[in-house]
C-alpha cells in the first residue's frame, strides 16, 4: 500500500496519551506511516534483561521505531530498559538537538545547540564490581572503534545540518587515557573532513561558557563520551525549556530509535494532562532521518504555530490545554 511500517513503542506511564497524539496529528497529516506497536516489558533470562523477541524483530524489520518513555523495573538483575534497547539495536550516536521554541520564554534566545552522545560505552557499559566491603570500581570503557564510529557519524551530520564546525567535549586532563583516547581519535576523524573545522574543550568549561552565553554553540556540534553527553544535554534542554520540548534519536547502522528524553511521569499519567511536544519532535526528526521532510515541515510548522500562540498548551508550559486539545491545535494548523 506503499506505506511505510514503524514500530512504536508507547512506552510507561503518560507514554500511551503522547503517543496517541502523535498518531492522531500523522494520520490528519496523511503521513505514509502504518504503526506497529510492540510491548518492550523486559524478561529476565539468565539474569539478564531481554527484550521480548517480536519487539526485537519488528525492530528489525523495520528499521525505525519511535519510543515513548519506558520505567525501568525496580529489582536485583534489572538494568535500565533505555540502555537495553541502545545496546541490544547497537544504537552507537544519541542525537541531541536544542532550539528555542517562539513563544515560550527563556533567559536564552535563539539556542541553536546539536549534541551528539556515544552511546554505547563509558560509565554506561555496566562493568561493576565490589573490590572488597566498602570499596566498589565502575569502568569507564573507551575503544578506539566506539570513538571513531560516534566521531565520524559527528563530522557527517555537521554536514547534513550544515554547522560548520565539530567540536569534542571531555576531560582528558583527567581522564587522561580513556579521554585522551577519545579526543586522539577525534584529532585523526577530524582530518578526514578538512572543510568543517574542529576543535576540543574540556566538559567543565563547555558547562560555565554554554549557560553564560549559548550562542556562540549554534555555527557547532558537540561530541562526547556517554555520560558527559547524558548531564550536558539535559542542561542544553534546560535552556530551552526542558525535557518536555527536546527530541531524539538513537542511531545505529541497522536501525534507529527516537525517543523522547524524559521520563514517564507516573504522577500525571492517565489525566490527558501531558505534553506530547518532546515525542512530537522526536517523531519530526524520524521523519526527516525516512526523507519524509515535506510531513516533517508540515507537522513541526503547526506544532511551533500552537506554541508560539501560547493559547492550547498544556500545564507544564503554564497553559490549561489538555493533551487532547494541544493536539487538536496543531491538527487545525496542519
Ligand atoms: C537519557 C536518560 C537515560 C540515560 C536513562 C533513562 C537511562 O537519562 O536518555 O538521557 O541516562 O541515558
Ligand atoms: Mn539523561
Amino acid at each position: 500500500d506503499g506505506k511505510f511500517t514503524v514500530t512504536l513503542i508507547e512506552g510507561d506511564g503518560i507514554g500511551p496519551e503522547i503517543s496517541q497524539s502523535v498518531k492522531d496529528i500523522f494520520a490528519a497529516a496523511n503521513v505514509p506511516i502504518k504503526w506497529e506497536a510492540v510491548d518492550v516489558t523486559p524478561r529476565l533470562k539468565d539474569g539478564r534483561t531481554v527484550i521480548p523477541e517480536e519487539a526485537i524483530d519488528s525492530v528489525t524489520r523495520n528499521y525505525v521505531a519511535l519510543k515513548g518513555p519506558l520505567a525501568t523495573p525496580v529489582g536485583k538483575g534489572h538494568v535500565s530498559l533505555n540502555l537495553t534497547l541502545r545496546r541490544t539495536f547497537n544504537l552507537f550516536a544519541n542525537v541531541r538537538p536544542c532550539k528555542s521554541i517562539a513563544g515560550y520564554k527563556t533567559p536564552y534566545d535563539n539556542v541553536d545547540t546539536v549534541l551528539i552522545r556515544e552511546n554505547t560505552e563509558g560509565e554506561y557499559s555496566g562493568i561493576e564490581h565490589v573490590v572488597v566491603d566498602g570499596v566498589v570500581q565502575s569502568i569507564k570503557l573507551i575503544t578506539r572503534e566506539a570513538s571513531e564510529r560516534v566521531l565520524r557519524f559527528a563530522f557527517q551530520h555537521a554536514d547534513a545540518v550544515g554547522k560548520r564546525k565539530v567540536r569534542a567535549v571531555h576531560k582528558a586532563t583527567i581522564m587522561k587515557m580513556s579521554d585522551g583516547l577519545f579526543l586522539n581519535t577525534a584529532r585523526d576523524v577530524a582530518k578526514e573532513f578538512p572543510h568543517i573545522e574542529f576543535d576540543a574543550e574540556l566538559l567543565d568549561n563547555t558547562c560555565l561558557k554554554i549557560v553564560t552565553d549559548p550562542i556562540p554553540y549554534n555555527d557547532k556540534v558537540l561530541v562526547m563520551p556517554n555520560l558527559y553527553g547524558d548531564i550536558l544535554s539535559d542542561m542544553c534542554a534546560g535552556l530551552i525549556g526542558g525535557l518536555g520540548l527536546t527530541p531524539s534519536g538513537n542511531i545505529g547502522d541497522e536501525c534507529s530509535i527516537f525517543e523522547a528524553v524524559h521520563g514517564s511521569a507516573p504522577d500525571i499519567a492517565g489525566k490527558g494532562l501531558a505534553n506530547p511536544t518532546a515525542l512530537l519532535l522526536s517523531s519530526i526528526m524520524m521523519l526527516q532521518h525516512m526523507g519524509l521532510n515535506e510531513f516533517a515541515d508540515r507537522i513541526q510548522n503547526a506544532i511551533f504555530a500552537v506554541l508560539a500562540e501560547g493559547k492550547t498548551i498544556t500545564g507544564d508550559l503554564g497553559g490549561k490545554a489538555k493533551t487532547s486539545e494541544y493536539a487538536e491545535a496543531v491538527m487545525k494548523k496542519l
